[in-house]
């Protein structure tokens, strides 16, 4: 069959790459990719965002599956328009979308089916907003409503921090529309982890569990980014913790969509935050995470295109997943100056000695290629990951060949996995 991917990232990266894997899988094209993913499909010169070009592009080619990465299009109805037009789509409909699309939405759907989460409160206008703030002080988290591309979050230590926040998403708009409101919600604490998982609108399958580090540097310093690395399985997330989140969180999420007239059809990713074996939802997200895709589906033994399939067709139940047992570990490396401004087109070294390493995959994010060279093209350039039997096998090998690489400005952080020594 002909697959679809709609998205240029590392997650898409990984997506291809796994699609490809697949005997059913003829032929992929990638609207617009990058130069790791070029090689594997056919890039197509189409915005992930411009959804009527994306349809017309599949209905013209005859297209099988098309599979969405990113959650813009998502939000805004690719879905729809694509089972309109009688095509084939993995993904969420636009009023499920609204669980990532609308933090509160989310929230008052987590209130109402008495899933766990922060408390807080909803606010259409920023002086009341500021006026809250004032009144019950700080520590608080200020979120945008809507999407604004993991940067609509503070997490603010004193009054005026949040008072600032306010500012920047209701009165500067600096994340234009998704600022008409914003959630204030108390401060959690705890170890974070996410939880991924393929539902078909009537049941619900968890993939193995992840880690995502979103601080730029070491031991979680400096402003959040979209992902310095991640790995998988995280032992935070113990078997007892598997069947909590199941139990409180995606089962009731699973049916209460449906109750609501939205039925969840995709993968929904439950960012949890875990202490002392409870667990609250910090968000919903109604995708693959980036970059927990590229260490949770190289564990995937099951073939992407049956589970789709059965998502699309709603026979999950027929299904069960296999998983490899080894960790898997990903190092997403950097431009210079990431995530502020950065420069682009430095060309990177080294690629073609990681081909034949075993257990090794890099997943390219931010690259294009120019003149036959591949070249940085974003903030987030690679991932690498490796397999290991644990964590240390896994991130000697991650470095190991991050050794082998270069290009201008390159960072990466060197803790990746650390946390997770904690737990042994
Ligand atoms: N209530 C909270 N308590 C503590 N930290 C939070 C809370 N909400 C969010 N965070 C932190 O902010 C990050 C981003 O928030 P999230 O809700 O996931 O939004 P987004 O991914 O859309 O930016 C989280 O990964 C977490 O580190
Ligand atoms: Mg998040």
């Amino acid at each position: 069959m002909k697959v679809l991917v709609v998205g240029g990232g590392g997650r898409e990266h990984a997506l291809v790459w796994k699609l490809k894997k697949s005997p059913r899988v003829s032929k992929i094209f990638c609207a617009p990719g990058n130069a790791g993913i070029g090689q594997l499909a056919e890039l197509v010169e189409l915005k992930d965002t411009g959804i009527s070009g994306l349809a017309d592009f599949a209905e013209k080619n005859r297209v099988d599956l098309t599979v969405v990465g990113p959650e813009a299009p998502l939000i805004a109805g690719l879905v729809d328009e694509f089972e309109k037009r009688g095509l084939n789509v993995f993904g969420p409909s636009k009023a499920a979308a609204e669980l990532e699309g609308s933090k509160a939405f989310a929230k008052a759907f987590m209130d109402k089916y008495s899933i766990p989460t922060a408390k807080y409160r909803v606010f259409e206008d920023a002086s009341e907003a500021q006026e809250y703030v004032r009144a019950i002080g700080a520590p608080l988290v200020v979120k945008a409503d809507g999407i604004a591309a993991g940067k609509g979050v503070v997490v603010a230590s004193s009054e005026e921090e949040a008072i600032e926040a306010i500012d920047k998403i209701m009165v500067e708009r600096a994340f234009g529309q998704s600022g008409n409101k914003i959630v204030i919600e108390e401060k959690l604490e705890g170890e974070e982890a996410t939880l991924l998982a393929f539902s078909d609108g009537n049941m619900i399958i968890p993939m193995v569990s992840s880690q995502d580090h979103k601080a730029v540097y070491d031991g979680d310093k400096g402003p959040n980014t979209g992902g310095m690395g991640a790995y998988s399985p995280a032992p935070i997330v113990t078997s007892e913790v598997m069947k909590k989140a199941m139990d409180d969180i995606l089962i009731p999420t699973i049916e209460g969509m449906k109750a609501e007239g939205r039925p969840y059809k995709g993968v929904l990713y439950a960012g949890l935050m875990i202490k002392d074996g409870q667990l609250k939802v910090l968000e919903f997200n109604v995708r693959f995470g980036d970059p927990e895709t590229q260490v949770v589906l190289p564990r995937l033994k099951t073939d992407i295109v049956d589970i789709m399939e059965a998502v699309i067709q709603g026979r999950l139940h027929e299904l069960e997943l296999e998983w490899d047992d080894r960790l898997a570990l990903c190092v997403v490396l950097a431009s210079g100056g990431y995530p502020g401004s950065y420069e682009i087109d430095k060309p990177i070294v080294g690629l073609e000695e990681l081909v034949d390493l075993e257990d090794i995959t890099p997943f390219h994010s931010g690259t294009s290629e120019c003149h036959g060279k591949i070249v940085t093209s974003g903030g987030r350039v690679l991932g690498i990951t490796a397999l290991g039997n644990d964590v240390n096998e896994a991130r000697q090998k991650a470095y190991h060949s991050i050794n082998l690489l270069s290009f201008e400005g390159m960072h990466f952080r060197k803790d990746i996995g650390i946390k997770a020594l904690a737990h042994m």
